[in-house]
């Protein structure tokens, strides 16, 4: 670790399933319980904005009753404490990182605190449900959609997050399936740049071949394990 500063951290729902909060591709995960092309599409949305919406503001409503788990709060300690360059880049759509404490955290598929004006275009915070169509609190109309990257749609801040891995030392993939693109494919930047990858997750992912190392078990346990060989034990 010693000429390692500058590290780069992709999350995935791994991260957050221990706090209680549903992974999409496990046996009875999310995309077993709803259909894709049904609530996770602009077409969908389209279809049949109802079914968008409320499934939406069930899981919205869901995330503000889960908690942090020790794999949050050990990357918040990471954030912390950390003095060379670092970026939490997650596909979680939830706010338990930040709830943790962690600042260096980029949501690459939105969040389900945030909604988008379609009117507008502006971005608000957002606790509520949608399905009653409220105003937007900037231009008053009723046109706002959950800030969430449907499939189809480009994910946010690519351009951070090349610039980042393109700098990296140390790639660290934690909680994630490895299924969906362009995150899937950062190990392979992050190798090519010339970065150090290391894969922290339950089971080997679809990538887990690309990965210098891999270390399998439960976030909680191999993520608070891992911040403490690097930081030392907390004081
Ligand atoms: N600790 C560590 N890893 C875990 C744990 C746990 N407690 N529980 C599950 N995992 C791992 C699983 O082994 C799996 O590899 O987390 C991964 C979760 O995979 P997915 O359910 O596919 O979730 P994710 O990779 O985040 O999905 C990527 O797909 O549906 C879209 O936009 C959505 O951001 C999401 C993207």
């Amino acid at each position: 670790m010693s000429d390692i500063r500058k590290i780069v951290i992709l999350t995935g729902a791994g991260v957050s399933a221990e706090s209680g909060i549903d992974t999409f591709r496990a046996e009875g995960g999310l995309w077993e319980q709803h259909r894709v092309e049904d609530v996770a599409t602009p077409e969908a949305f389209e279809r049949d904005p109802d079914l968008v919406l409320r499934f939406y503001d069930m899981r919205r409503e869901a995330i503000q009753t889960k908690a942090p788990n020790a794999a949050h709060l050990a990357l918040a300690r990471l954030d912390a404490e950390w003095a060379g360059d670092l970026l939490i880049v997650t596909q979680n759509v939830d706010d338990l990182h930040e709830r943790a404490g962690a600042r260096r955290v980029l949501h690459m598929h939105g969040e389900h605190l945030s909604v988008w004006c379609t009117a507008c275009d502006a971005r608000s915070r957002w606790t509520e449900t949608l399905i009653e169509r409220p105003p937007c609190p900037e231009c008053g109309k009723p046109a706002l959609r959950p800030d969430i990257v449907w499939f189809g749609e480009m994910p946010y801040r690519m351009d951070d997050i090349f610039a980042a891995l393109e700098d990296a030392d140390l790639f660290v993939s934690i909680g994630t399936s490895g299924a969906v693109y362009p995150a899937a494919g950062f190990v392979r930047n992050a190798r090519e740049l010339g970065a150090a990858t290391l894969e922290l997750n339950l089971e080997p992912s679809q990538g887990t071949g690309w990965f210098d190392e891999a270390r399998h078990g439960p976030a909680t346990q191999v993520v608070s394990d891992w911040v403490e060989e690097i930081l030392g034990p907390p004081r």
